[in-house]
């Protein structure tokens, strides 16, 4: 049976097929796209060409390590694909993420894209999404306010994300709230909503945006679904 780093490690290696010659991609955030991202590396020097935008800070961190060039959101008109992972998704390919806090950039990366390939160890496919905390960007600015609000609007609890005894702060200088809905039963509403509430910049919720999911299994097994 294979480790949860072995399973991440896989989908990663495995997800870097997608990545053709001279193709233009995003590249995600977090613990499994990290194993894409030393691939591509190791393949590109092997000649493999490509050229990526990334979703994070900490994405471009490891493309500088990897010597893996990357232009701007606003330097490229769309993208081929984009590889990311998730926290969440449902058998419709709806998602929950930001767990790593890059769901703003991932979001708009997801959007300028034809396709959205998600890489997930396959506990993280769900019926209903929320049991997993639904982050929610916010701007620093109120953000006591919003959470005042979604908290009342749906009777649920939140809290400001912490990372090692600190505000974590996301790469575009705002909050996180995490809100456990536990049960999200119409999510494009719900995010529709949450953005009407003023300082919310972003929710992890992404509806209707994965084209492919690719789940890892610890027997070893590497399932494709197309949405
Ligand atoms: C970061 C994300 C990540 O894709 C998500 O949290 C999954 O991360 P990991 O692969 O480390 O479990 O949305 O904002």
């Amino acid at each position: 049976m294979l480790s949860q780093n072995d399973i991440k490690q896989k989908l990663g290696i495995y997800a870097a097929d997608f990545i053709q010659q001279d193709m233009l991609v995003g590249l995600g955030t977090g613990t499994t796209v990290f194993y894409l991202l030393k691939e591509l590396g190791k393949r590109k020097r092997q000649g493999l060409n490509f050229t990526a935008v990334c979703t994070s800070n900490q994405t471009q961190n490891i493309l500088d390590e990897e010597k893996i060039n990357y232009f701007s959101i606003d330097e490229v008109d769309k993208l081929q694909l984009t590889i990311d992972g998730a926290d969440e998704a449902d058998e419709n390919g709806n998602l929950i993420k930001g767990g790593g806090g890059a769901l703003l950039q991932e979001k708009i990366v997801a959007a300028a894209s034809e396709k959205l390939i998600i890489i997930i160890d396959e506990k993280k496919n769900v019926q209903t999404l929320g049991v997993f905390p639904l982050p929610v960007e916010v701007i620093t600015f109120g953000w006591k306010q919003v959470q005042k609000k979604i908290e009342s609007n749906y009777n649920i609890q939140t809290k400001l994300r912490y990372k090692d005894n600190s505000i974590f702060i996301t790469d575009h200088q705002h909050y996180i709230l995490d809100c456990w809905f536990n049960r999200i039963l119409n999510p494009f509403e719900l995010n529709k909503n949450l953005h009407l509430i003023p300082g919310v910049v972003e929710t992890g919720l992404f509806v209707q945006m994965a084209t492919t999911i690719v789940s890892g299994f610890a027997d070893g097994r590497i399932e494709v679904k197309n949405i």
